[in-house]
């Protein structure tokens, strides 16, 4: 939460401090002609006719929900703070993502407070940075003044968008300071808004809100399985991308892979969902391979987990495991067929009433079978194996997990809800199983080393079934292999 000390450093008055006008090295010294100058001659850009943000409908249904699950207690959702990256420079701010949920909007600084109302119910407000005032010389004598970082919305501008009473944040403080009742607190978000109601909330009180934030997400609605649906097919242009890009005869550095992605996600939408995965060759069977030096060579398998974030921030998460040269050898079209048929067996137990681990179950014992049949078990049956769980020094991770706002979406969620739970239609989950023999492993043949495979696709719980919505892409290897062709001629 910014306050009014740091705002008002930025005044004329205070110039006699000149560090803290610097913008850069050559213009320290503000003349009072000059303060005066800056105060006048802009135009009046104030609008009236602004349309609200798509999903206004929805925002206002989610925190009826959550009004509901909490009569009585005033309800304070950060959307926090940019994080310092060295000085004056920042890392690329995003808003939290249940603040995103409950409002549409994406400022930084932002708060949404929801305060009990008398006659039961909430009433929402959100608190965020107002136009940067001329007269005192915020607009620019500010680091961060609107003339440095660009036009924000004024409070009635955002009220016309969010559709919800909109105040100033700097006087956020004194409304959480007369506040009586009980408070949650969204925690971890704002420094400022943590330590203004530190002697207010506790940490069990705010772990149960957290929790009740998270399931409220579980099940997508409407406007969010459109995003979620856009975000698939963003990501679908962005594995075509790559694949024109990856050489067929010379190395593709992992990084040009990155970047090809990265514009991609850009330009669709806001950024990438998570730090894309460009694991070529060995890299592979890392699970978290996001340094992404090496290169891709053809021969190697390339491994791309990647998704595009939407600008409603809503984001897909979807892996392709392809040759590099355009053609699998042996070897590789083995293992990729087993994980292939282990995702094809998982995606055909997720549906409306299935328990969440049967699509887990289902993957992975397809995965152990194969694993079996290529003798990796020893004198062990499959069975044996399985209930040892034995398989996972290859299959590694779990089956897949829920998304949405979030890549690993709802993972506040109760056990009960979320990994014990039924599914129901609305969620929407990732399908990922995966082989990957570690380079240096000794129990698996040496042509196995270094081979790492996954396919990863979105799906909708349907009320009858499921949806595939990441299906643009193929994953059976002919078609991959078809599909690859096409994209290079
Ligand atoms: N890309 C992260 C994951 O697949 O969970
Ligand atoms: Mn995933
Ligand atoms: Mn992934």
């Amino acid at each position: 939460m910014r306050n009014n000390s740091q705002l008002q450093e930025a005044t004329v008055s205070a110039d006699t401090d000149e560090s803290k006008h610097r913008k850069n090295g050559l213009y320290r010294h503000v003349s009072p002609e000059l303060a005066e100058n800056m105060k006048k001659g802009w135009a009046h850009t104030e609008r009236s006719d602004l349309e609200p943000v798509p999903q206004v409908a929805y925002t206002a249904r989610r925190r009826l929900a959550l009004s509901e699950r909490f009569p009585g207690e005033l309800l304070v959702i950060p959307a926090g703070n940019p994080k310092v990256r060295a000085n004056d420079t920042a890392y690329p701010f995003r808003p939290s993502s249940d603040y995103v949920y409950l409002t549409g909007d994406q400022s930084q600084d932002a708060v949404l407070v929801m305060e009990p109302s008398q006659s039961g119910g909430h009433r929402a407000v959100a608190y965020m940075r107002p136009r940067s005032d001329r007269n005192n010389g915020e607009f620019w004598l500010d680091y961060h003044g609107e003339l440095w970082d660009g036009r924000r919305n004024s409070l009635a501008e955002s009220e016309q968008l969010l559709a919800m009473p909109c105040r100033d944040i700097r006087t956020l403080t004194d409304r959480l300071g007369t506040a009586t009742g009980p408070i949650r607190l969204l925690q971890g978000y704002d420094a400022g808004v943590d330590a203004a109601l530190k002697n207010r909330v506790t940490a069990e009180h705010d772990a149960e809100f957290r929790v009740a934030l998270s399931e409220m997400r579980l099940v997508k609605d409407d406007f969010e399985i459109a995003d979620l649906r856009f975000a698939c097919q963003a990501t679908v242009l962005g594995f075509e991308d790559v694949v024109r890009a990856l050489g067929t005869t010379a190395p593709t550095p992992e990084r040009l892979i990155e970047g090809t992605f990265f514009t991609r996600a850009r330009i669709e939408g806001n950024d990438v969902g998570y730090a894309s995965i460009c694991a070529a060759g060995p890299h592979a069977t890392t699970l978290h391979w996001v340094r992404n030096d090496g290169a891709a060579r053809p021969g190697d398998l390339l491994l791309l987990d990647a998704g595009v974030e939407t600008r409603h921030l809503y984001t897909a998460d979807v892996t392709r495991t392809l040759p590099v040269n355009g053609h699998f050898d042996p070897v590789q079209r083995k293992i990729y067929e087993a994980v292939y048929a282990a995702q094809e067996a998982g995606i055909a137990a997720v549906k409306p009433g299935a328990a969440y681990t049967d699509f887990h179950n289902a993957a992975q014992w397809v995965l152990a079978e194969h694993l079996a049949a290529w003798g990796l078990f020893g004198s062990r049956s499959t069975i044996e194996a399985y209930e040892l769980g034995l398989h996972r020094r290859w299959t590694l991770a779990g089956t897949g997990h829920m998304l949405g706002l979030d890549v690993h979406d709802c993972a506040k969620a109760r056990t009960e809800m979320y990994v014990d739970g039924t599914l129901e239609p609305g969620m929407v989950l990732t399908v990922e199983p995966g082989i990957y023999f570690q380079p240096d492993d000794l129990t698996v043949p040496e042509e196995y080393r270094g081979i790492g495979v996954r396919i990863e696709d979105d799906i909708l719980v349907t009320s009858e079934d499921s949806e595939n919505l990441s299906a643009g892409l193929p994953r059976q290897a002919d078609e991959v292999e078809a599909w690859m062709a096409r994209l290079r001629s």
